[in-house]
């Protein structure tokens, strides 16, 4: 029976990039998602922006920006992070939604209808200097449960304690420095301490779906109390109101959990959802029905740091608002750098797009990962020289090297085809097949650490193979003995044979390998899956063999070793931080205000890498603008006659007349996309593509700039 699920990672707070640490959750469950997909099981995989709350109200009030604004912005910049290392949401959106405020605000009601909400009048903590009441995040102090300093208003970084800003000890607002007042107020609280709730959580986290420290955590919680939760926030706030109740807001913490189910239900009601329903249980059901499914497991991936608000907020909330909860909350440690925490506001010294924009390989930093992680809430740690071991050493030196090492000859001996493994063959083979039964359990139980390490332990096993049969002297002594005519016709065919034989059971062994590692290489498993001509791998072909006269397609080198060079490279300060060291350190602003400091430049981020190859796919040629005259009909463009030196001019329009007048640019040498597929447009052909610089945003930043080359260029040169 295929398994339903419906998987999740904790939602990225909308006020800043992504952080390697993001990264590291998103492969984690990534691999597991992959994986589960390659069973034939049905997945629906979806992430959202967390955009509520006080500090990206606030950030976006410096900012100059509503905070829609400034929260879709960031969100514009999900993509080439998910899509640069190979993460694949089925969808993402954000609590910021009609979805999630009908959710939040349904489940609330049930809530409500349960008697698991009351109203209290609180005293809470009002800044006089900054006339509002203060998020906890902008109060801190010291920790009333471990006496730590400087902690925030809501919990306590050092002991993981949850409790409310006016425990904490000697507390000041981080906003202006003030001492904060005390003032009344009506908050809403969810009744975490009833009866009924904590008996249900008691259970709920005790019985065997946690991790063992995880239900261990739980228990000690409730050790020392329940106290009930306060979901309440007062106006101004950037949430969801709360029904029937003006001026009063959900505190961000109890719709963003909800934001899971807002993705989903923007999901389906996309009708995208489909697309992972395998047949015969493809029906358009809604995205209430299946939820409700019993079948239907929903597993949430998140770290260490938000263990309380998922495994007792969230499936007290969904339980008692007559909800399913969740099948596993998976938590992982955190990442650090060589050892060193990384601060939350600045993250690692590893900027997961400039490890992309210098040329590394995502596929490298998965597998590292992964050969790292495991079923535990451990830390893990990214060490450069470590990487580039096990990169070199294990991914390339002994999985890939495999297919390197046989695939020659059955190209250049046998045609491509391949031919029976003899007797020894097919134990190695069958050892190898062996193994989908172990590490099915490690990628199911998320020991991703010891997979790999038992990958590898075959992969050993089949270098070893190689060094013992050494195909390069099988080929050699084939060869030799077809030159030299004195010896029997015979004695060559022992060796061919051999030779065969020896690289059909290498490339069978690659093709499992690759099965086996396919969650954690995507894209390098589809490279090999062209190559081998196998079509997709799924976890059944582990049964499977591609046997004598299957033909291989050509190799091409699959994956580089890592150049440590390149690591410098990554952890190399950007010039700008270099110089931050030098300028006394401004005293520390709250976490939310310095996230978003940094603007991409020319207001977009960079587009995903590309090889020098894709590169040279665009032919790039100086062009004289011999002629340009506006287009009657269109504001925007002007008619550009342009001579490239073929003899004969290109005609081509342009969308700079809000820029330039044909006056000034007639006679101008340009940059011209010369290879481009001519379009017809409404007023004639247009051949070709005029480059022009332009910010992202046109109407905030106006201005187009048409590139012109130095003195000397000609037309038809090839720009480079
Ligand atoms: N918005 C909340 C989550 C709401 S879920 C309904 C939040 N956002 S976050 O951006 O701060 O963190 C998102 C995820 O990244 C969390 O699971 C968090 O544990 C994880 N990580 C943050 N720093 C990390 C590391 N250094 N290492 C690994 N994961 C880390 O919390
Ligand atoms: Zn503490």
């Amino acid at each position: 029976m295929p398994r339903k699920i419906f998987v999740t990672t904790a939602l990225p707070y909308a006020n800043g990039k992504f952080h390697i640490g993001h990264i590291m959750e998103y492969i984690q469950a990534d691999i597991w998602v992959r994986f589960q997909r390659m069973q034939g099981h049905m997945v629906h995989f979806v992430g959202a922006d967390d955009a509520h709350g006080a500090p990206i109200m606030i950030a976006a009030e410096k900012a100059g920006k509503t905070p829609q604004q400034f929260v879709g912005e960031i969100a514009a910049g999900r993509k080439q992070y998910l899509d640069g290392f190979h993460i694949c949401f089925d969808n993402w959106h954000s609590t910021d939604s009609p979805e999630n405020t009908e959710l939040a605000q349904s489940i609330y009601r049930k809530l409500r209808a349960a008697g698991l909400i009351a109203t209290r009048t609180i005293e809470q903590f009002y800044d006089p200097v900054k006339g509002m009441f203060l998020p906890d995040r902008y109060i801190k102090g010291e920790c009333p449960v471990c006496h730590a300093k400087d902690q925030y208003g809501d919990a306590c970084e050092v002991c993981s304690s949850v409790y409310t800003p006016t425990e904490l000890i000697e507390p000041y607002s981080t906003l202006t420095g003030a001492r904060p007042e005390l003032r009344h107020c009506e908050h809403f609280f969810f009744k975490l301490s009833d009866p009924a709730v904590v008996d249900f959580l008691k259970g709920w986290t005790q019985d065997g779906k946690l991790q063992s420290e995880m239900a261990k955590k739980a228990s000690e919680w409730f050790d020392a109390g329940m106290a009930d939760w306060d979901i309440s926030r007062e106006a101004p706030y950037f949430g969801i109101e709360i029904p029937e109740a003006p001026g009063k807001y959900f505190y961000v913490w109890l719709d963003a959990p909800v934001g899971y189910l807002a993705s989903l239900k923007n999901h389906f009601d996309k009708g995208q959802a489909a697309g992972h329903w395998h047949a015969p249980s493809r029906t358009a059901l809604s995205f209430e029905q299946f939820l409700a499914d019993p079948q239907v497991e929903q597993v949430h991936f998140i770290g260490k740091d938000i263990v309380y608000f998922h495994t007792l907020f969230w499936p007290a909330m969904l339980h008692f608002s007559g909800r399913k909860t969740p099948a596993q909350v998976n938590v992982h440690g955190f990442i650090t750098v060589s050892g060193e925490k990384m601060s939350k506001s600045r993250g690692t010294g590893i900027d997961p797009l400039k490890y992309l924009a210098i040329g590394m390989n995502p596929e490298w930093l998965r597998y590292y990962i992964a050969a790292k992680l495991n079923a535990r809430v451990e830390d893990v740690d990214f060490n450069p020289e470590d990487f580039v071991a096990r990169v070199n050493a294990d991914l390339v030196g002994k999985y890939i090297n495999i297919a390197s090492r046989a695939a020659g000859f059955i190209a250049k001996r046998f045609g491509g085809q391949l031919g029976a493994p003899g007797a020894d063959g097919a134990a190695l083979l069958a050892a190898l097949h062996s193994g989908a039964e172990t590490l099915h359990a490690l990628y199911d139980g998320r020991d991703y650490a010891r997979a790999l390490r038992e990958i590898m332990a075959l992969a050993d096993k089949v270098n070893e193979y190689v060094d013992q049969n050494k195909p390069w002297e099988l080929a050699k002594q084939a060869a030799a003995t077809a030159a030299g005519a004195d010896v029997n016709a015979d004695a060559q065919a022992p060796a061919v044979q051999r030779l065969h034989a020896v690289c059909s059971t290498c490339i069978e062994a690659f093709r499992l390998l690759t099965l086996y590692l396919k969650p954690v290489l995507p894209t390098l498993a589809q490279q090999v899956e062209a190559f081998l001509g196998c079509g997709e791998l799924t976890w059944a072909d582990a049964n499977k063999q591609l046997g004598p006269g299957h033909t291989i397609h050509a190799y091409s080198h699959l994956m580089q070793r890592v150049d440590p060079k390149l690591l410098d490279q990554l952890f190399e300060p950007p010039a700008e931080a270099a110089e931050r060291v030098q300028t006394p350190q401004a005293p520390e602003a709250p976490q939310a205000l310095e996230a978003p400091a940094t603007q991409p430049p020319g207001g977009e981020a960079l587009a995903p890498v590309i090889t020098i190859d894709d590169f040279s796919k665009i032919d790039l040629r100086i062009a004289k603008i011999i002629a340009c005259e506006r287009v009657e009909g269109s504001k925007k463009l002007l008619r550009l006659t342009l001579d490239a030196g073929e003899g004969k001019p290109r005609n081509v329009f342009s969308g700079i007349a809000s820029a330039y007048t044909p006056e000034q640019l007639t006679g101008k040498l340009t940059v011209m996309v010369a290879n481009l597929a001519p379009r017809k447009m409404k007023f004639g052909l247009s051949e070709g593509m005029v480059l022009a610089a332009s910010h992202a945003d046109e109407k905030a930043c106006p201005g187009i700039y048409v590139l012109e080359p130095w003195p000397g260029a000609t037309p038809g040169l090839r720009v480079r």
